[in-house]
């Protein structure tokens, strides 16, 4: 049978082949986003999971927009206004999935930064949606470029990782923030913000949210996968109430509802008096790990590599001198080291930077040494 033509454009993921060799006990991985499994707050939720064997409702068909314990705890937890709702989905994928189908007819203009995430170039792509693009600087998105593409290209969305972007870890500073919410609001374009990592920031001040700025105007969509677990599959989207209503309609399609079970879970685990601690504890391991990885790139890579600090997140950008990144990554995953090559994370036709993508969460402080000194020893012999 002949597969649609819009997912004939789709590249195969070269991610999913670099994370299955990457599975090899001999090698390093800082190649996926993932968080270190020791740290799942499996302890906190094993009150709830003795607690859920006695609730069969729970294990009931539920409501498409999500568990009702849970969708009041966050709805307090997020301080929505009163014009604004809340949709669980089955992680932030889902959100951009629904919110690619709901809003996006083949050729409408979305636009995004670069580089930018994978899964939201794959779920675009696969709407037909005609990509524009706008480079990103160490504060956020270039501000003239996105005035400009605003005012001529009339885009109908704007995505953007504002918090410890993927896959540069960039985090906008605070007038970029303003400045985008005021032209999304002046030029009349909904931003749709993705804030995976948002609480993973381990220095520097917490910034508001850019939709805190211009709340009628966005979509926010957020993710339990990188301070809970990912494997519970939980996100959240919210805006306001027009812009959730098509969500929740194909959402009914999609999978009628996300696991009930694991909404209830995920309410008990927030609910828990430690929930907070551990996500401090994370944050603490993660810079720990971060600082031991910068230290060692500052150290030990070759001359003419761009490095670029970052305060939260889990990806480090490392700009490197022209070359086949696809090559050096293979090379790279004989000598032990797994790592993602930037071009995957450009759409087609954009210019790509020569860099790689490294992750700092999931492997140990003595990892990360040993992987950095594979990198490093490879890149003076490139
Ligand atoms: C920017 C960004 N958005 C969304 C996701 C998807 O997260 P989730 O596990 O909540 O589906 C990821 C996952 O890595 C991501 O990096």
């Amino acid at each position: 049978m002949e597969i649609a033509q819009s997912l004939q454009q789709i590249k195969s993921s070269y991610i999913r082949e670099i994370l299955a060799a990457a599975s090899d006990k001999n090698v390093i991985s800082l190649a996926g986003g993932l968080p270190d499994e020791k740290t799942f707050p499996l302890e906190l939720m094993k009150p709830t999971l003795e607690r859920l064997a006695d609730t069969p409702e729970v294990f009931q068909y539920g409501s498409t927009s999500g568990y009702g314990p849970l969708l009041s705890f966050l709805g307090d937890y997020f301080k929505l206004p009163g014009t604004h709702t809340i949709m669980i989905t089955t992680g932030s994928q889902q959100g951009l999935d629904l919110i690619a189908r709901a809003y996006v007819n083949p050729g409408d203009k979305v636009l995004m930064e670069v580089p930018s995430y994978l899964g939201a170039m794959q779920v675009f792509g696969l709407v037909q949606a005609n990509i524009l693009t706008v480079s990103q600087t160490d504060f956020g998105p270039n501000l003239e470029e996105l005035e400009q593409c605003f005012a001529e290209q009339k885009p109908k969305m704007f995505y953007a990782v504002p918090d410890f972007h993927n896959p540069t870890g960039v985090c906008w500073a605070l007038e970029t923030r303003q400045k985008v919410a005021e032209l999304c609001i002046q030029y009349d374009v909904a931003l749709i913000e993705d804030a995976p990592y948002r609480e993973l920031r381990f220095s520097g001040e917490a910034l508001p949210m850019v939709s805190d700025f211009c709340p009628q105007n966005a979509i926010v969509l957020r993710s339990f996968s990188k301070i809970a677990s990912p494997g519970l599959r939980i996100g959240v989207v919210t805006g306001k109430v027009s812009y959730l209503e098509p969500l929740i309609k194909i959402k009914q399609g999609a999978d009628l509802h996300s696991s009930v079970p694991m909404q209830a879970l995920l309410h008990g685990l927030l609910e828990h008096d430690n929930f907070e601690t551990h996500i401090t504890i994370i944050r603490e391991l993660y810079k720990s790990r971060y600082d031991v990885m910068f230290s060692e790139l500052e150290k030990q890579l070759p001359t003419g590599c761009v490095l670029r600090p970052v305060d939260g997140g889990m990806f480090v950008w490392v700009e490197i001198p022209e070359c086949d990144t696809f090559e050096l990554a293979k090379q790279l995953l004989v000598n032990g080291v797994a790592v993602v090559p930037s071009p995957v994370f450009y759409p087609e036709g954009a210019e790509v930077k020569t860099a790689l993508r490294l992750n700092f969460t999931n492997a140990t402080s003595e990892e990360l040494k040993v992987a950095v000194t594979r990198l490093a020893h490879v890149l003076h012999i490139l």
